[in-house]
C-alpha cells in the first residue's frame, strides 16, 4: 500500500491504496464517487471521462502513481452540487439519456468541449464525441443537448 494525495472536485483527499491502483477504482470505491462508471476498461468507450487540468482523460486507464498531487481531477459530482451544470440541464432538455450509463462520460466530455469551443458546428461536436460510446444510441439527442447548452452560453 501506498499514500497518494489527489485533488478532486476542489477538495484534497488522502488515499491509501495499492501501487498500480487506477483512478476509475478510487474514485469509486475508496471515495464513494461512483458517477464515474467501468465500460471497458481500456479507455475505448470513454463511460470513467474525468477531467484532468480540464482535459478529458480516461480514468480506467489511468494510474494513480502517474498523477501529478497539484493537478486539478473533476468528476460528475464535481460539475455542481445539484446537477444543474448548465450540461446538465441541457442534457434534461434534450432527454438525451436513455439506460443512462455512459451519460456521465459523456457529459464531462461535452462540458470539455465547450470549455474549449463554446460555439461547435455540428461537425465539431460529433468528432469531439467520437470516442464516447452509448449503447443505446442516444448519439442524436447527445447532440441536441450540446447545442441547447452552447445556445444557451452564447445568450446569456
Ligand atoms: Fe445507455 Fe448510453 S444511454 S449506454
Amino acid at each position: 500500500m501506498k499514500s497518494y494525495s489527489l485533488k478532486i472536485n476542489g477538495k484534497k483527499h488522502e488515499v491509501e491504496a495499492d501501487e498500480g491502483a487506477l483512478l476509475l477504482w478510487v474514485l469509486r470505491e475508496h471515495l464513494g464517487l461512483t458517477g464515474t462508471k467501468y465500460g471497458c476498461g481500456i479507455a475505448q468507450c470513454g463511460a470513467c471521462t474525468v477531467h484532468m487540468a480540464g482535459q478529458p482523460v480516461r480514468a480506467c486507464t489511468i494510474p494513480l502513481s502517474g498523477i501529478d498531487q497539484n493537478q486539478e481531477i473533476t468528476t460528475i459530482e464535481g460539475l455542481s452540487e445539484d446537477g444543474t451544470h448548465p450540461v446538465q440541464m441541457a442534457w434534461i432538455e434534450a432527454q438525451a439519456p436513455q439506460c443512462g450509463y455512459c451519460q456521465s462520460g459523456q457529459i464531462m466530455q461535452a462540458v470539455a468541449l465547450l470549455e474549449q469551443n463554446s460555439s461547435p458546428s455540428r461537425e465539431d461536436i460529433k468528432s469531439y464525441m467520437n470516442g464516447n460510446l452509448c449503447r443505446c444510441g442516444t448519439y442524436m439527442r447527445i447532440v441536441k443537448a450540446i447545442e441547447i447548452a452552447s445556445n444557451k452560453q452564447m445568450n446569456s
